[in-house]
C-alpha cells in the first residue's frame, strides 16, 4: 500500500478549495431547498462545493468510485472510493453559525484510509492517514484523557427524520445528561469527531447518520486515540446507522448506556 502523501496534499487542498466556495456564499445564501423533510436543506454551497470536489477528483483520479452526499454514486473497478460531504452542517450554515465543514475520506478496498475535515470559518483542517497520527493544521492532535463519564462533555445529534427512534433518543439523552459534564449538540458530525480527536469532548454518539457523515471523522478519531465503534461495541457500521467515538476510557461507560437502550436497533 502506497504512503497516500499525494492522496492527502491533493485532498487537503480541494477541502481547502470547496471551504472557500462555502466562506464565499455564508451568509449570503442565494439558494435554500428542502430534501428528505422539512427540516432536511440543501443550499447552492452545498452544491458548488460539491461539484469542485468531484470534478477535481474525477480529473486527478479518473478510474476511482465516488459517493457523495447531493449526486449519484459513481461505482467503478477502482481499489479507490472517495466519500463526500461537501457541506457538513448545512442547517447551522443557513443560520449563518460558524460550525460546518467540508468532509472527504478515501477507502482502498472498503477500508478508510485517509481523512480530511475542514471548517472554513475557523480555518481548522483535520487530517489523518492510517497508521500515521491525526493532526489539526499541522500540529498532531489526541484524545482527552479523562477517565469517567462524569468528568465528561459529551455530544450527539438528532437525525431529520422524526420517527419512533428520534422519540426513543431522549431517554439515552437524558442519561446521558445526568451522568456527564453536560451534552451538547453542535450540528455537524464531522467536527463532532474531529472535537473527540483533539480533545474537546470525550464522546461523541449518534444514529441514522450516512457514510459521509463519519467516513472523514472516524479515521481522524481513531487515528488521534479514540475508540470508534457501534453501540454494542462491534465494528461500526459504515453506513453511518450508529456510531459511537470516545477517548476510549470512558468507552465501557457510555456503552453501558446505549446497550441498555438498544431499542435504538440497526436495521
Ligand atoms: C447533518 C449533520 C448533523 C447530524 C445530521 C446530519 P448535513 O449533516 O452532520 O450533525 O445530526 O444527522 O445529516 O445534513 O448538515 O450534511
Ligand atoms: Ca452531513
Ligand atoms: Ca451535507
Amino acid at each position: 500500500m502506497q504512503d497516500l502523501s499525494e492522496h492527502l496534499n491533493f485532498t487537503k487542498e480541494i477541502a481547502f478549495d470547496a471551504g472557500k466556495i462555502l466562506s464565499k456564499h455564508f451568509g449570503n445564501i442565494s439558494s435554500i431547498n428542502k430534501k428528505s423533510t422539512s427540516i432536511d436543506l440543501v443550499t447552492n454551497a452545498d452544491i458548488e462545493s460539491e461539484a469542485l470536489i468531484i470534478n477535481s477528483i474525477q480529473k486527478k483520479f479518473p478510474n476511482d468510485s465516488i459517493i457523495a452526499e447531493e449526486s449519484d454514486i459513481k461505482e467503478s473497478s477502482s481499489d479507490f472510493k472517495w466519500i463526500i460531504d461537501p457541506l457538513d452542517g448545512t442547517t447551522n450554515f443557513v443560520h449563518n453559525l460558524p460550525i460546518f465543514a467540508v468532509s472527504i475520506g478515501l477507502q482502498y478496498k472498503n477500508e478508510t484510509v485517509l481523512g480530511v475535515v475542514y471548517n472554513p470559518a475557523a480555518d481548522k483542517m483535520f487530517f489523518a492517514r492510517k497508521n500515521k497520527g491525526a493532526y489539526l493544521n499541522d500540529k498532531i492532535i489526541s484524545v482527552s484523557s479523562s477517565y469517567t463519564l462524569s468528568d465528561s462533555l459529551i455530544v450527539t445529534g438528532f437525525p431529520y427524520l422524526q420517527d419512533k427512534k428520534w422519540n426513543d433518543s431522549f431517554s439515552i439523552f437524558k442519561e446521558f445528561y445526568s451522568k456527564t459534564q453536560g451534552v451538547r449538540r453542535l450540528g455537524a458530525a464531522a467536527l463532532d469527531l474531529c472535537f473527540v480527536a483533539m480533545g474537546r469532548f470525550e464522546v461523541f454518539y449518534e444514529f441514522n447518520l450516512k457514510p459521509w457523515d463519519i467516513c472523514a471523522g472516524s479515521i481522524i478519531a481513531e487515528e488521534a486515540g479514540a475508540l470508534v465503534t457501534d453501540w454494542d461495541g462491534s465494528k461500526y457500521p459504515e453506513s453511518g446507522e450508529r456510531i459511537i467515538a470516545s477517548n476510549r476510557h470512558v468507552h465501557k461507560e457510555a456503552l453501558k448506556i446505549l446497550k441498555k437502550n438498544c431499542f435504538i436497533n440497526k436495521s
